[in-house]
């Protein structure tokens, strides 16, 4: 598979996206050329750096910047109390591909959890595109390891909701879940119940459900762990295809080292718990990357000093 068209000037989905969100009122930066929308608080970041390779000099400005201020995040009380991850300093640019990684337990879902405003930090403060995060919000959508589709939706039926929640009419709520099922490969799957379908079809539609609604963050933690080497590939491709087109900031959980190079700009390193940072690795291998980076002198070194570093 392919990741070199910037799809999103290739397939017809952008711009009926662009209708949808018209519909709920949203924030939204129009590239003429590409009829494209930025999510929630484009405008707030308008000049952020981007670190991705994109294509097009008439893109839009990224959203999405991350900012960890001394964050602590305990849980419990007393003699029971868990400190999961302490003093967290980090910062992610708008439009980056970041990797954390770490062994069991360092607190890898719990700073997820804390970027989509299910967990609130103990200590320090945490922002996205400089406003605190204080609870969840479709600007943030969370893919997780197993998937929580609703059992008795269609594909169709899960995808469109959180269009219908926020008040999308049907027509175009159709029109664009039409349009991403195309792009995961599910378009004949619409119908179809989640327990119909295969592990990997169902990450697509947890997938599907989230881009749907442009975030200006994507979380991922640990999508793909439950799938087999050659599914993983395939989502893992699908995966920096779907960043190049909708310029959204990935923060991807992984405990696989070669997932967490091959993906990121960036691999963030986790410490067991509490989890700290210890370091972090930039990842300058060309884009966009396909299987074979994984074979690559240059990826095999990235891969050395990753153990090194988590061997301490
Ligand atoms: N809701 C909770 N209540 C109490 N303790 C929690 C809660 N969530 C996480 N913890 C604790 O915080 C620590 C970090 O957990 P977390 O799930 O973030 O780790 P992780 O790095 O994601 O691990 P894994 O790789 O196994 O998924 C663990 O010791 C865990 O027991
Ligand atoms: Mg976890």
């Amino acid at each position: 598979m392919s990741t070199s068209a910037p799809a999103s000037a290739t397939h017809g989905f952008a711009p009926n996206l662009a209708a949808a969100h018209g519909a709920i009122a949203e924030p939204r930066i129009v590239a003429p050329s590409l009829g494209y929308i930025t999510g929630p608080g484009a405008a707030a970041t308008a000049g952020s750096p981007s670190v991705s390779d994109d294509s097009s000099a008439d893109a839009p400005p990224l959203s999405g910047s991350v900012e960890f201020r001394e964050v602590g995040i305990r849980f419990g009380s007393g003699a029971a109390a868990v400190q999961a991850v302490r003093g967290i300093n980090l910062s992610i640019r708008a439009g980056e591909f970041v990797s954390i990684l770490g062994p069991s337990g360092c607190g890898k879902s719990t700073l997820i959890g804390a970027l989509a405003g299910f967990t609130a930090p103990s200590e320090g403060s945490l922002f996205v595109d400089g406003q605190r995060v204080t609870r969840p919000g479709s600007d943030r959508g969370v893919v997780f390891q197993y998937h929580n589709l609703f059992p008795w939706k269609t594909v169709a039926g899960n995808v469109e909701f959180g269009l219908k929640m926020r008040g999308v009419g049907r027509p175009e709520r159709q029109a664009v879940t039409a349009e991403i099922l195309q792009r995961v490969g599910l378009a004949e799957f619409a119908r179809h119940y989640p327990a119909q379908l295969s592990g990997g079809m169902q990450q697509r539609v947890s997938l599907a459900r989230v881009l749907v609604n442009r975030p200006r963050l994507l979380l991922m933690d640990e999508p793909f762990s439950a799938l087999d080497a050659q599914c993983r590939l395939l989502m893992q491709e699908l995966l920096l295809e779907l960043w190049r087109e909708f310029r959204t900031t990935v923060v991807f959980v992984t405990h696989d080292i070669d997932e967490a190079i091959f993906l990121a700009d960036r691999v963030i390193l986790v410490s067991p718990r509490p989890g700290r940072i210890t370091g972090e690795l930039p990842v300058t291998l060309p884009r966009p990357r396909t299987a074979e980076a994984v074979t690559t002198a240059e990826f095999l070194s990235l891969k050395r000093t990753c153990f090194g570093h988590l061997r301490g």
